[in-house]
């Protein structure tokens, strides 16, 4: 029987101003619990907070927690009892029980501090109780809930986009293949060809989907499932795309300061830093780039990508995203416009976090000649037929427009200053694991 929800308060309600000497009905999670000198002692968690719960030998339910030895239980229980001052209580009170009622006793939780990191991803289902997860994952509900209310003040219309495509649009090499009933179909990488057709009818359009990313290197900011908010800008070029992201990025994060500030600083991200991003971001060439990197002692030739090291070198002491602008046409999709005057180079741009945490956002003016599609598509080895019905956006009503992929969980990692981008998503997929 489940009890009317009306009767129960949320645990922050016994840390209001009037709440001393009241009675409170509490239900939740057990954090941790003891026993001593006859007192029972229990921290009782829900959704808002949680509280020191008491209750003495004679209290009704207690005795199934006298026999409890692990420090971690883990249980479900609901309390009646009296909020009172404890100093030595966190916030300063507690709630003695006048009785506990079991919901679920439950077994010793496996989960508890040195062990090894391993061991926490194959129990990632009940490790996502920790209070680390917990503010992580509410930090990331508000950043893409920011990340929406941005987009929706400018208009832009959230779309669907398939996550089944006959066709791999950022390269074949890293696309999951599956089997669609006999004939070959892949995971999307991206949504943006998609966007791209959504486009011509709404203007400004944008999609948080998926993307399936088929990379086998095992490194600390790649995962094969992310999260994907991409937008696609009509009558919008490559200054106007800038312009455009860094709005976004910066309202967003100065809203999830104002918003999360607890959990940014419980995290080890001070919220005024992020109040502190101001826009225009700065914005460098990759001419200018590699220039920078070969100062550094980094040489890159001209043709080649920036991998992790020399993404790292370029903004290890920034505390701004930067832009890094103009890479040569061959690093990059058929899908970019060429730079005027400077054919070997496109309309392209990167954003790197700052602090050394690398690339978050990848965009572009894309190319509207239909004739110069298929000559790039031709060129990168792919079927132009494949294509036919991209190529049909350029054929009917096609205008300049651009557009940008943000990795939700790239963004996350900077933001919160994690090692790893696993730790910014609840149930991650790397090449070693796709479970639980
Ligand atoms: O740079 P990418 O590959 O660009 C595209 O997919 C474009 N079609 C986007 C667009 O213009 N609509 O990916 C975009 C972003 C990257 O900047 C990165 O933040 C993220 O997606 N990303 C990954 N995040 C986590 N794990 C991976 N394996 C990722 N690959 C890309
Ligand atoms: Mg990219």
């Amino acid at each position: 029987m489940i009890p009317d929800p009306g009767e129960y308060s949320p645990v922050e309600a016994v840390f209001r101003p009037d709440a001393l000497g009241r009675a409170v009905k509490l239900r939740g999670w057990i954090l941790r619990g003891r026993s001593s000198g006859g007192i029972v002692f229990l921290v009782l968690r829900d959704r808002t907070g949680s509280v020191q719960v008491t209750g003495k030998r004679d209290v009704l339910g207690v005795e199934k927690f006298q026999a409890a030895e692990h420090v971690q239980i883990e249980g479900a229980i609901s309390v009646h009892g009296t909020v009172a001052e404890d100093r030595r209580a966190p916030g300063g009170r507690e709630v003695r029980a006048d009785s506990i009622e079991v919901i679920d006793a439950g077994e010793p939780f496996p989960i508890f501090s040195d062990q090894t990191e391993e061991f926490r991803l194959d129990k990632r289902h009940l490790a996502i109780r920790s209070q680390e997860h917990v503010a992580t994952f509410r930090v990331r509900a508000e950043l893409l809930r920011a990340l929406r209310g941005f987009l929706e003040g400018e208009d832009v219309l959230e779309v669907a986009t398939p996550l089944i495509t006959a066709n791999a649009a950022e390269g074949g090499a890293e696309a999951f293949q599956i089997d669609y009933f006999g004939r070959p179909g892949y995971l999307a990488q991206t949504g943006q060809l998609y966007l791209e057709a959504l486009l011509f009818p709404h203007e400004k359009v944008y999609a948080v989907s998926t993307s399936f990313r088929a990379e086998k290197s095992r490194t600390t900011r790649h995962l094969t499932e992310y999260t994907h908010l991409e937008v696609e800008l009509a009558w919008a070029g490559l200054p106007e795309l800038l312009d455009f992201t860094e709005r976004m990025i910066v309202s967003s994060l100065h809203e999830l300061a104002q918003r999360r500030p607890k959990e940014l600083s419980q995290l080890g991200r001070p919220p005024e830093e992020l109040l502190a991003l101001a826009v225009p971001f700065p914005r460098i060439t990759y001419r200018e780039a590699i220039d920078r990197l070969t100062a550094k002692g980094l040489p890159v030739e001209f043709g080649s990508d920036l991998g992790t090291a020399e993404e790292r070198a370029l903004t290890l002491e920034e505390s701004s995203p930067i832009f890094v602008t103009h890479f040569p046409a061959k690093l990059k999709a058929f899908y970019m416009l060429k730079t005027p005057g400077e054919d070997e180079l496109v309309e392209a741009a990167d954003l790197l976090a700052p602090e050394g945490y690398g690339e978050m956002v990848g965009g572009s003016a894309r190319e509207t000649d239909v004739r110069r599609l298929l000559e790039r598509l031709r060129a990168t080895g792919a079927n132009p037929e494949d294509y036919e019905w991209y190529l049909d956006l350029r054929r009917h009503g096609s205008v300049p427009h651009a557009g940008f992929g943000l990795g939700v969980e790239r963004l996350l990692r900077w933001v919160l200053r994690r090692e790893h981008i696993r730790d910014t998503t609840p149930f991650p997929r790397t090449p070693s694991r796709h479970t639980p």
